[in-house]
């Protein structure tokens, strides 16, 4: 067997299943679960109309490049979203579909990674743990760049020792982040940028957050935006990973892209030609209209918003929490332990929240997710509103 399989940890839904094990949660109470960042608004339904009238689409194989018409349709959607001129993102040897940015994240690593060189990939911590896996299975040494309150919940890139940088052959950034919800600034991008040229790495932007923001006026900075507007224009270097999960509810369509660096997806194409994942005719379609819709995505964004505006609310009084600038988390503090928070508050309140430990590893003699659990505003907001009132009476029975 590879033998790198062996490294793999537990993932966290698995450790979650442990930590519920032989408590009976009060029957009077009905289950909520926001633990897992699944989205649960319905999926538009002229997105589901279009995967519909192309099912006919079903005797194709379809190709690992994807139709010409779903390529351009990401790339100006990509221009549009990120100011960059029409036409700044090439469709032919700029964009490739992918099945979802889950398999993208976890295929390019492997691409990308040359296991003979030693090599390091660096990751926020916590994070999402397909990062860690990917480095491994290609070979590479996690290099875990801690994200803790001090620095504003944001990876310092000044603190990863040189040694590092000369190894490093891919960086994942998270942004905005899971599950801190929080947002990278031009600046950061920039001096990301710099490090990239300097020490001859690959950004990986793992972006499928960015359609989720509080500020209408303010949307997420994109990698591919920063790069453009440092002169960048041929986005050396980077990669960027975008999602119809979360921005048009469709996490069960599969459907997502990367972007960026020619010259990585031409060997990243080769890559996925052997791997042999394109994605299905049908879905194509109904990408196309979803990327070319962004009515549904404001309301999504509206959905989110009451339902933090509601939940905060209703638990500001009782403990420190804050709205994050994006994406449908909220990263908060425990008063104890974070997995004796998570399970107290299920087997008192029925109320399923992740430990932060779960999603990180142990770095620099911290683990950055000690001590926070993440809450995932997934549910509907009426669920929501329910789940505030117990996690409230549950803080309170703490004191
Ligand atoms: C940070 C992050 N990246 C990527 C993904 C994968 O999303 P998908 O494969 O649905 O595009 C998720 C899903 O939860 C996520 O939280």
């Amino acid at each position: 067997m590879n033998p790198h399989l062996s490294q793999l940890h537990p993932y966290p839904f698995e450790k979650l299943a442990t930590l519920k094990q032989g408590i009976t949660p009060p029957a009077g109470k009905p289950h909520i679960a926001l633990s897992i960042g699944e989205p649960k608004h319905a999926t538009p339904h002229f997105i589901q109309e279009a995967l519909l009238q192309h099912l006919h689409g079903l005797t194709q194989y379809p190709t690992t490049k994807g139709l010409p018409e779903l390529r351009q349709t990401i790339a100006d959607w990509t221009c549009r979203r990120f100011g960059i001129p029409a036409g700044g993102v090439d469709a032919e040897t700029q964009v490739l579909p992918v099945n979802g940015t889950r398999e993208a994240l976890f295929s390019l690593a492997q691409a990308v990674i040359d296991p003979a060189e030693k090599p390091v990939v660096i990751m926020p911590n916590p994070f999402y743990q397909i990062y860690e896996g990917a480095a491994l299975l290609a070979g590479a040494e996690p290099y875990y760049l801690n994200t803790v309150e001090a620095d504003g919940y944001l990876p310092d890139f000044d603190s990863v020792p040189e040694a590092i940088w000369q190894r490093c052959q891919l960086i994942f950034i998270c942004s905005p982040g899971n599950p801190t919800g929080t947002v990278l600034s031009p600046a950061d991008h920039q001096k990301l940028l710099a490090l990239a040229e300097k020490y001859d790495f690959v950004i990986a932007s793992d972006e499928c957050y960015t359609e989720l923001y509080d500020d209408e006026a303010n949307p997420p900075q994109g990698l591919l935006q920063s790069a453009y507007q440092a002169g960048n224009t041929d986005f050396k270097r980077c990669v960027i990973f975008q999602s119809l999960s979360k921005r048009s509810n469709a996490p069960g369509l599969r459907s997502g892209f990367v972007a960026g660096d020619a010259e990585v997806l031409k060997q990243y194409f080769k890559y996925r030609t052997y791997h042999g994942c394109p994605m299905p005719v049908p879905t194509q379609h109904a990408s196309i209209a979803a990327w070319n819709d962004e009515e549904h995505v404001k309301h999504n964004r509206q959905l989110y918003r009451d339902k933090f505006s509601a939940f905060i609310e209703i638990l500001q009084d009782v403990c420190d929490i804050s709205r994050p600038p994006a994406s449908f988390y909220i990263w908060l503090k425990t008063p104890i332990s974070d997995t004796e928070f998570a399970q107290k508050l299920f087997a008192q309140q029925n109320i399923m929240v992740l430990p932060g430990s779960y999603l990180s590893r142990d770095s620099g003699g911290i683990n950055p997710g000690a001590d926070h659990v993440r809450i995932a505003l997934v549910a509907p907001i009426e669920e929501c509103v329910e789940a505030a009132q117990r996690i409230k009476t549950f803080i309170n029975s703490l004191s």
